[in-house]
């Protein structure tokens, strides 16, 4: 588990960030560089967007019977549309500034909106979830254990076939002098990777002033990235079984995994 100041740092980054311009801190595109400008119709439906193509790639049948966890909400950008398809969404964020805009703009009932540490979903109960699922956020935390820390509990909620869908930053380590485990590792990520970069959730790097602002003043802003090899053996040792694995050694990979037994 990431160190309390950690965590203490991460909320309180998201908090300034969502005070300054919490259209922008989750969707950085032109059209949300003016909060003032910002249409919440446009945010909505940029969600919508975002959600109808996830939920072809995650492909969940009679997910209107289902809940689903979603790690790292903001305003409910998302979560707003997934309570169409899900029975329950259980949508969750580090910052009190995001729930707090969340739960005025998402008013859906079937939506709960808790609060987490930064690094683990210990108010979910053991087995009680179906799907978990987080985008642009696993790549804006500092620590990589954090993100660890999440998996760990993703495969704890998850009930026995669960599917977890979550995006994060990779990098693939060099292997030439390494002739250990990631030798076997890499043989398999290459078996089962594809390199395809033109994934839809794919933002648009605009570099306008909000951008350097955001990027200079705040280390949440540039995050972190995963060593793939690192993450493929920890989440065998979770028990997870890889179905599909995208954009490796991108800022967008995507993995989609079963919890089996
Ligand atoms: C770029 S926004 C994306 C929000 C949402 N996923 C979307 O696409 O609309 C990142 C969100 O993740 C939250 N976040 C950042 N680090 C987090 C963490 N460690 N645990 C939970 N939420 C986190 C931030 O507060 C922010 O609301």
């Amino acid at each position: 588990m990431a160190d309390n100041n950690t965590n203490r740092e991460m909320r309180n980054q998201w908090n300034e960030l969502a005070r300054i311009n919490p259209f922008y801190a989750i969707d950085s595109v032109p059209e949300f560089e003016s909060v003032e400008k910002a249409d919440i119709n446009t945010f909505f439906a940029r969600g919508r967007e975002d959600v109808d193509k996830f939920m072809k790639d995650m492909d969940i049948t009679q997910s209107n019977e289902k809940t689903i966890v979603e790690i790292g909400c903001g305003m409910g950008r998302m979560s707003n549309s997934f309570s169409e398809y899900f029975k329950k969404v259980i949508a969750v964020d580090v910052s009190d500034e995001m729930l707090k805009k969340a739960s005025e703009i998402c008013k859906k009932t079937n939506v709960e909106f808790r609060k987490t540490d930064g690094d683990n979903l210990s108010f979910i109960p053991n087995e009680s979830v179906d799907v978990v699922f987080s985008f642009i956020v696993f790549q804006h935390i500092i620590d990589t254990a954090s993100i660890f820390n999440y998996i760990r509990d993703m495969s704890r909620v998850l009930k026995m076939d669960g599917i977890a869908y979550f995006q994060l930053r990779t990098f693939i380590p060099d292997f030439a002098e390494d002739i250990t485990i990631k030798k076997i590792i890499k043989r398999k990520i290459k078996s089962i990777i594809s390199r395809d970069t033109s994934n839809g959730g794919k933002r648009d790097d605009n570099a306008g002033n909000l951008e350097n602002q955001f990027a200079n003043n705040f280390s949440v802003w540039k995050g972190s990235r995963v060593d793939i090899s690192d993450l493929l053996i920890f989440l065998k040792q979770q028990k997870f079984e890889i179905i599909s694995i995208k954009g490796v050694d991108t800022q967008y990979t995507f993995f989609k995994v079963r919890k089996a037994s």
